[in-house]
């Protein structure tokens, strides 16, 4: 053992309960009995009906959060999570053999907030006796579509905390339970099992794949979720509830159900003992034909229930009583109350070889016509609004480490990262991100999301103050996309200053709405730096109307180092001309040392894409559509909404055929400006240093006043022979191949040529053939597809005039700010590389874009001491390396998650481990201890264990040992994050 690996090792026998490198159970004390051991009994020799008492509590839908924890606004939806939360502690108290699981954190935590000491008593026995267990425990339920990997770690890591810290062990979630988001991701099981989770359970599947799996009994199976990760690694066994989340059909005794409950009095009327237990038997009978043991689960709750909680329990207990009763005279049939995880261990003692998935349930239809497809874009002004939070959020918690205590509390008054968490958080729910709320809820998130960025803003700048020495004020302009902001529309001297989150270094274009026409731009060394001034475009000034009133932008790159920042200082020079207008008309093509574009001189698209490096050109044809949306037909009443995309025709509409153009040709960007008529227009922008192309796009107000609603996307039509494959990211991590009308595990009969071969990205979908890929990059979750071979197109904006029936009782048409209807920008980065170099591309890319650089600005002149330029990093780490958090976990610890950010088989050069040492990672900070734990970081590393799965792969799966050379030295393997607790002192 080298010297540094024994001084890590004592430092952490002060620092938790096992030592590196020793086992940990001789650490174990007396453990209350939670968990898997507080389970009931089981009857072998018969059928064993475990009933989950549960309920399913939106975090924000109909109602906002809050509204619903209070039980507000019961006009609108009869809910209230507080009443439910104290019914069933009551009516757990009344029986040990009641049980019950709670599911969102975010609202328990709310409600424990407000507890009496007597109550936190008795709900912590109950908790130590395994009577109220939680189960999946995050923030939230997080959607599976539209969320990107990163926000979903640190939403479990919430709630998961929140939970150990209240109940240390008996709080830790042994199953994953996704009973209702819409479709589910493979990234998901693959974080789930990496947080260690022993299984997962779910409730809606397409009901082709349903149909398939109850005839084949193969509703239980293992998911092997990586093709990177050594198996057991991304290992989850996946369970397929029988009902959705639903009790068996008559079994409702909820407040809010109508089911008739048992009447057990002979003397009374209706006495319906009898039937009630007859037509249980039924049902139990009937549901173990699906599946493979003589255990089932059955779930009774269903959304906002157990208010009234005694109306169930009442009835299950007699339900049990009298069902049991049975077996004197011969009945097999066992009920009992459980929970999910009492159930899954005896799916495991069943030792059996389960069917193994590699796909994923992507999309999920319901019936025929009824794919739900349309959320993948539904509101991406709120998608786009998360994603940018998350970076916020990323670049806050690494400022709060770097900047010390003074980053909480300093110049700038106080600042703190916890309410951009929540929000976050919050905003990862399956109806948040997803855009299936209705528009008040979804304005409730994006203000949340607000909130916690003005206390993340208050923390930056005390940080930054701290960093460089300089306390002036910090201005920071987050509407640069419209082109406005007051500090620089009206100061002729300033300095920005460019924050980089990422562990290496990184060049920025950046582009500042001012009335100037003439600049000097300085690097942190004093150095000129080239910028250029362009008039703010008709497109732009159309959306911004009267809220600023630059006429121009200057556009500058700038360079920041790893998780760090560089000051640039902007100076107005005097008596310059304006800048040349735009050139009306299309140019031939822009070009770099890089990339070549061409246009088509009749329409004005794009007509070609050529890689000057590679020598490839591919044809590239780019225009707007949009689908009919269908209001229901003969065939299906069923509408395009919020959740469901049904075009009613296969053949969108172009907006126009082509388009009006305007170049903008300069040392620094060259631009053509396309207008596609009122609601569309889109910049094409190649800047000096770039190796893709930036499509910047506009779209909004959707008109609707033909009665006819629009789901607007953008196609890129090439000549790349991509023989029906097309490919998306799942959750922003591992690429899935997708391959038009198919699906892996089943014989698919598509009864929706477009909507069913949509499918979500996150960050990147790309087309190849055997030379070439075209890669897109984009900024936000979208639903995409390939509908031609060597044609990929993307959902960008969606405004509908029907419901679509799944509760949300709105129609998806956002009003925007002036209630015309919502406009929407966003940006599409297309690549074109051979495909062995095409990952050396996007991932960096995709990086790039999901943390990007926070700007600042101060308007007076900086301190002459003042730090200009500062990196938190010793030296840039790996380009496979992805600093993934770094965040203060307590007083003087730090949260750290590294990944490894390329798949096993995606690049010559990067698809290798790749080691870091812990101990020269940060410049000013000095790490003193080291431990690792799970995904979620609710766990010890060397405590973690999990129930093993025997899957019918013939394989054995492999422990692969992490092989770090020292404590400090820590190798990553492709696709591999780990996660570490150091302890920290300031140098
Ligand atoms: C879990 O919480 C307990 C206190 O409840 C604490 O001692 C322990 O260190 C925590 N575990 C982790 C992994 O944070
Ligand atoms: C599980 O099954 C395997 C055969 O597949 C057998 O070798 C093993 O002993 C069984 N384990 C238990 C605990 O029954
Ligand atoms: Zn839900």
């Amino acid at each position: 053992m080298a010297a540094s690996a024994l001084t890590a090792a004592a430092v952490f026998l002060l620092f938790h309960g096992g030592v590196l490198g020793f086992p940990a159970g001789q650490f174990t004390r007396d453990e209350p009995a939670c968990g898997y051991k507080s389970c009931p009994a089981t009857k072998p020799s018969m059928l064993n009906v475990h009933l989950v008492p549960h309920t399913h509590d939106d975090v924000g839908w109909l109602k906002t959060v809050d509204q619903y924890y209070y039980g507000d606004r019961n006009d609108i939806q009869h809910a209230g999570v507080q009443y439910i939360l104290d019914s069933v502690v009551q009516q757990l108290q009344e029986d040990p053999a009641r049980r019950f699981i709670y599911v969102e954190t975010a609202f328990f935590y709310r409600w424990w907030k407000q507890q009496s000491a007597k109550t936190r008593q008795v709900v912590t026995n109950l908790v130590n006796e395994g009577r109220l267990e939680f189960i999946n425990g995050g923030w939230c339920m997080s959607d599976e579509a539209t969320t990107h990997y990163s926000a979903v770690i640190d939403q479990m890591t919430l709630g998961l905390r929140f939970l150990n810290d209240t109940f240390g062990a008996c709080g830790r979630p042994r199953v994953a339970w996704h009973i209702d988001p819409f479709g589910h991701a493979r990234e998901h099981a693959s974080m789930f099992a990496q947080m260690g989770y022993d299984g997962f359970f779910f409730g809606r599947l397409d009901y082709q794949d349903k149909g398939r799996r109850m005839k084949d009994k193969d509703m239980e199976m293992l998911w092997r979720a990586s093709e990177s990760l050594a198996p057991p690694t991304a290992d989850l066994f996946t369970g397929v509830l029988p009902n959705g989340y639903n009790p068996p059909e008559g079994f409702c005794w909820d407040q809010l159900c109508s089911d008739a409950p048992i009447r057990d009095d002979p003397d009374l009327e209706d006495y319906n003992v009898e039937e009630i237990v007859k037509k249980f038997l039924n049902a139990a009978n009937e549901q173990a034909t699906l599946y493979r043991t003589n255990h089932i689960i059955m779930t009774m709750g269903s959304d906002f229930q157990y208010e009234n909680a005694n109306l169930w329990y009442k009835n299950m207990d007699k339900l049990i009583r009298y069902v049991n009763a049975q077996q004197s005279k011969g009945s097999k049939v066992n009920v009992l109350y459980s929970t999910p995880s009492c159930y899954l261990q005896e799916l495991h003692r069943a030792n059996l070889t389960w069917s193994v998935k590699t796909d994923d349930f992507f999309p999920y239809a319901d019936d025929a016509h009824d794919f739900w497809t349309g959320y993948f874009t539904s509101r991406p002004a709120l998608k786009h609004y998360e994603r940018l939070s998350n970076s916020l959020l990323q670049i806050c918690n690494q400022l709060e480490v770097l900047g010390g205590s003074e980053s909480r509390r300093g110049p700038h008054g106080e600042g703190d990262s916890d309410t951009l968490k929540r929000a976050m958080a919050v905003a990862q729910h399956h109806d948040a991100v997803s855009g299936t709320e209705k528009q008040h809820v979804a304005n409730d998130y994006a203000k949340r999301l607000s909130i916690g960025a003005a206390h993340c803003q208050v923390l930056v700048s005390n940080a930054l103050s701290k960093l460089s020495g300089s306390d002036a004020p910090r201005v920071y302009c987050e509407n640069l996309n419209i082109s406005m902001c007051p500090l620089t529309e009206s100061s002729s001297k300033f300095s920005v200053t460019v924050y980089n989150p990422l562990s290496r270094s990184v060049s920025w274009s950046v582009r500042l709405p001012l009335n100037g026409t003439r600049y000097s731009v300085t690097d942190p060394s004093g150095r000129e730096v080239d910028s250029q001034v362009v008039p703010v475009s008709q497109a732009t000034r159309d959306i911004r109307k009267d809220r600023g009133y630059a006429v121009n932008e200057l556009v500058f790159q700038v360079q920041a180092p790893p998780l760090g920042f560089s000051t640039y200082s902007v100076s107005l020079l005097n008596d310059h001309p304006p800048p040349a207008s735009p050139n009306p008309g299309v140019p031939l093509y822009l070009q770099n040392k890089f990339l070549k574009v061409t246009f088509d001189p009749d329409t004005g698209l794009l007509s070609s894409l050529s890689n000057l490096e590679t020598k490839q050109t591919v044809q590239l044809k780019q225009n707007f559509f949009w689908y009919n949306a269908s209001v229901g037909n003969a065939e299906s009443s069923q509408a395009s909404g919020a959740y469901i995309f049904r075009p009613n025709s296969s053949t969108p509409v172009p907006v126009s055929l082509n388009a009006k153009t305007q170049t903008v040709q300069n040392s620094v960007v060259q631009e053509v400006w396309q207008q596609f008529g009122p609601w569309v227009s889109q910049v094409v922008r190649l800047y000096q240093d770039s190796r893709n192309l930036e499509l910047e796009w506009t779209v909004g107000p959707i008109p609707v006043g033909d009665y006819v609603g629009k789901e607007v996307i953008t196609r890129l039509d090439t000549n790349i022979n991509s023989s029906g494959l097309f490919y998306t990211d799942s959750n922003g991590r591992e690429v899935l191949e997708r391959r038009r009308d198919f699906r892996p595990t089943w014989v698919l009969k598509q009864t929706e040529p477009i909507a069913g071969n949509y499918y979500p990205f996150n960050s990147r979908i790309y087309i190849k053939d055997k030379e070439q890929q075209l890669t897109v990059v984009t900024d936000r979750s979208q639903g995409g597809s390939s509908i031609q071979d060597g044609s990929l197109e993307i959902m960008l904006h969606r405004r509908l005039l029907m419901d679509d029936y799944r509760g949300v009782g709105e129609p998806l048409s956002e009003p925007g700010e002036y209630a015309k209807g919502l406009v929407v920008r966003g940006r599409l980065l297309l690549a074109l590389t051979p495909p062995a170099a095409a990952a050396d591309t996007h991932r960096p890319l995709a990086e790039e874009l999901v943390l990007q650089p926070l700007l600042s600005l101060q308007a007076e002149d900086m301190h002459p001491n003042a730090v200009l330029e500062f990196s938190g990093l010793q030296a840039a780490l790996p380009p496979a390396v992805h600093l993934l958090t770094v965040s203060q976990w307590d007083r003087d610890s730090v949260l750290l998650r590294l990944e490894h950010q390329f798949e096993a088989k995606e690049s010559q050069t990067h698809s290798q481990p790749v080691t870091v040492n812990l101990q020269k990672l940060f410049s000013t900070l000095e790490v003193v201890g080291v431990s690792e734990m799970s995904l979620a970081a609710n766990q010890w590393k060397d405590e973690m264990t999990r129930m093993d799965w025997k899957g019918n792969t013939g394989e054995k799966p492999l422990k692969r040992g992490t092989g770090d050379p020292s404590v400090w030295e820590v190798t990553l393997n492709p696709m591999e994050i780990r996660t570490f607790l150091l302890r920290m002192r300031h140098r």
